[in-house]
């Protein structure tokens, strides 16, 4: 497995629509190498997850893992999952704001508004059908990543400037009272 390398903000490819992979592409050797790295990558830079086109590779594949993740100690954990070709369905008009950041988009985060309950869809790497519901912030992981494959950026839906902030200053003036708001959310979703 090998560690790939993750476009930072600018590099065009994170502004491409991502490519539906055919079931044949998904069996190739080559296409689940591909898939052991992304999450090898993930893994490495301490994600929650990563999207294709992060490491160069335009392809509607994703990787999500929450494990007791260091960068969100809020996060609840979510197992390991491989999404091809994922699409979202929103089940409610129901609506949160989460802080997110990304690693393709270095020392920022800030609010983004996210579905409360989602339906995902799509395949899993050994062409099994996946049809899940998500709600609360493991919800956002999954819009925040499917995002990607769209080619949107988390700072594309930031909707006030002021959320805007570094790791650091995150930690100093915003992490106490979101997680105060997250943990209700949590509470009320379970997850
Ligand atoms: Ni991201």
């Amino acid at each position: 497995m090998k560690v790939l390398d993750i476009a930072q903000i600018g590099e065009p490819v994170l502004r491409q629509l991502a490519q539906d992979l055919s079931k044949d592409e998904l069996a190739k050797a080559e296409t689940q190498t591909f898939i052991d790295d992304l999450v090898a990558t993930m893994h490495h830079a301490n994600g929650a997850g990563l999207a294709a086109n992060q490491v160069f590779h335009p392809i509607r594949v994703c990787a999500i893992e929450v494990k007791d993740n260091p960068r969100y100690p809020y996060k609840p954990n979510i197992a390991l999952t491989v999404l091809i070709n994922p699409t979202i369905e929103p089940l409610s008009d129901e609506r949160f704001d989460n802080y997110e950041g990304c690693l393709s988009v270095p020392n920022l985060r800030g609010v983004v508004s996210r579905h409360a309950e989602i339906r995902v869809r799509g395949l899993l790497r050994d062409g099994s059908p996946y049809d899940q519901q998500w709600r609360g912030l493991s919800a956002g992981t999954f819009q925040h990543e499917i995002d990607h494959l769209d080619g949107k950026l988390f700072i594309d839906r930031v909707t006030d400037p002021h959320t805007l902030c570094t790791w650091d200053t995150f930690k100093r003036h915003h992490e106490a009272p979101f997680i105060a708001r997250v943990k209700a959310l949590v509470e009320r979703y379970g997850s």
